[in-house]
């Protein structure tokens, strides 16, 4: 049986975006006519209440990108994924590399999140990826599925959880994997996945732009992109969309 699962193109603005380039940002993308992917933008938390606004009536979705685990308490300078859904996400991404190696955030830390993500009603954009080593070394395959089994909580349904595949070494870089490569990849989170995987949509990150987004989104097991760097103009944001 074949399931449908519609695109997701979604834009990881990291810390980039002051009030007058994101909220200009913002509203190039509601104003954009809609297209075949579902468009999420994940901008910076101080960014989160404006752009809601921008975006509300529109089709294009907020995210944030990170949350802690607990719902409220003493955690200076965090923010719950109930505080993210009050300032009106539907997303958060849990677990990105940078988030990983800064932060030293472990595959149980991002299920936490994951989890507390679910307990708010966001969905959690589960991210893994190996480092350049671990590649050479043959093992990206096994090292991003053991990564992923270790970081999906027990609520992870398709409805509440997208995973990102995001090759630690690509990001940022210029450099991708081949299309057969990440075709490898998803298979194999597809397959560890189980039951779970046939409806849970999983992206591909990772210096996706608009001159490569058509083949890197071709593969039948991805399900669009999480993109850095392309995301910051609405022009390649969207033409990366209309790959998809
Ligand atoms: P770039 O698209 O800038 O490589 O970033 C990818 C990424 O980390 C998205 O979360």
């Amino acid at each position: 049986m074949t399931v449908e699962r519609r695109p997701l193109i979604a834009g990881n603005w990291k810390m980039n975006g002051l009030a007058a380039d994101g909220l200009a940002l913002a509203r190039a993308l509601a104003a954009a006519p809609e297209g075949a992917a579902d468009l999420l933008v994940c901008p910076p938390a101080t960014l989160l209440a404006p752009v809601a606004s921008i975006l509300s009536g529109s089709p294009v979705a907020l995210g944030a990108q990170d949350c802690h685990a607990r719902e409220a308490g003493a955690h200076t300078g965090d923010l719950s994924a109930e505080m993210l859904a009050d300032a009106g996400c539907a997303y958060v991404i849990a677990g990105h590399s940078e988030r990983r190696a800064a932060h030293g955030e472990s595959d149980a830390a991002v299920g936490a999140k994951a989890a507390a993500a679910h307990r708010a009603g966001l969905v959690a954009i589960v991210c893994v990826g190996e480092t350049a080593a671990e590649r050479d070394a043959g093992e990206a395959e096994a090292v991003v599925a053991a990564s992923l089994l270790g970081s999906l909580p027990d609520s992870a349904r398709p409805g509440n959880t997208v995973v990102a595949y995001e090759p630690v070494w690509a990001i940022g870089t210029g450099r991708t994997p081949t299309v057969d490569e990440v075709a490898a990849v998803h298979a194999a989170l597809r397959a560890a996945l189980g039951d779970r995987g046939a409806g849970m949509r999983i992206l591909y990150g990772g210096s996706v732009k608009p001159d490569n987004a058509g083949a890197l989104l071709a593969p039948c097991d991805v399900d669009g992109a999480l993109v850095g760097g392309a995301s910051l103009s609405a022009a390649d944001f969207l033409a990366i969309a209309g790959a998809a």
